[in-house]
């Protein structure tokens, strides 16, 4: 049988069991990965009681929540509250998806809350994003053309604007790519669903004149075919989208200029 040996820094433990809120009778559990890059320690799992009678009904609210109120070095990210920025992106109760747009009521129990699963962690509930960053900047994600641009808007046909229907939408939350499998294992080399669904919507993209370049871009056994339909992608997606349909489509454009 094969035997991992984890790195010394990898186990877990249980950590500070910080107090009840004072008087509150509506109390909910919440157990919160914690470390810090600040000392040696390994990640500890802190639990915290939020009083529910004085709190907003989404996870990202206990967490702010818990800042405000009991423990101000709990590190997370966030900024719109509203499902638009993508940068609450955690593991919560097992699935990687917003804080923000989470209800507490969807979780039994106490909330589990973990940061995106194979990130190196800069802090608490905070990846580290720079590969992923560097991933989407390798894609050029942004219109190409040696026409010259027309004065005002560029108006796309009704069918052509809708191809990009169920891509734009994608606000790089990277909670598809950290869900994936051949993400975790080859993140260096393979570019993930989320940066092949931004590859697929310039592909795509009626006014754009770089398809042949775009495609030679991703023309490479790591970059995108590790991609083996695993389909976590999808069912984690918090906006509703699917990267391994835009990526099955890439695929296809792949096998169409060949022939
Ligand atoms: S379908 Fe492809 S991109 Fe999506 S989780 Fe599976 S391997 Fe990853
Ligand atoms: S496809 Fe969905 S899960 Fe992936 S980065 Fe975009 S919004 Fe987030
Ligand atoms: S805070 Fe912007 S998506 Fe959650």
């Amino acid at each position: 049988m094969v035997q991992l040996t984890l790195p010394k820094n990898s186990t877990m433990s249980n950590g500070k069991t910080w107090p009840k809120p004072d008087g509150a009778t509506n109390v909910r559990e919440f157990r919160v990965y914690r470390w810090s890059p600040d000392d040696d320690a390994n990640p500890t799992i802190d639990t915290y009681y939020v009083d529910m009678d004085d709190c907003g009904p989404m996870v990202l609210d206990a967490l702010i929540w818990i800042k405000n109120n009991v423990d101000p070095t709990l590190t997370f990210r966030r900024s719109c509250r509203e499902g638009i920025c993508g940068s609450c992106a955690m593991n919560i109760d097992g699935t990687n998806t917003l804080a923000c747009t989470k209800g507490m009521d969807e979780v039994s129990g106490a909330v589990k809350i973990y940061p995106l699963p194979h990130m190196q962690v800069i802090k608490d509930l905070v990846p580290d994003l720079s590969n992923f960053y560097a991933q989407h900047a390798s894609i050029e994600p942004w219109l190409q053309t040696a026409t010259p641009q027309p004065q005002g808007e560029w108006k796309q046909s009704r069918d052509d604007r809708e191809k990009l229907d169920g891509l734009y939408e994608c606000i790089l939350c990277a909670c598809c790519s950290t869900s994936c499998p051949s993400y975790w294992w080859n993140g260096d080399r393979y570019l993930g669903p989320a940066v092949l669904l931004q590859a697929y919507r310039w592909l795509i993209d009626s006014r754009d004149e770089e398809t042949g370049k775009r495609l030679d871009n991703l023309e490479d056994p790591f970059r995108l075919y590790r991609c083996h339909t695993i389909m976590n992608c999808a069912q984690a997606c918090p906006k509703g989208l699917n990267p391994a349909l835009a990526i099955a489509e890439i695929k296809k454009m792949m096998v169409e200029r060949r022939v």
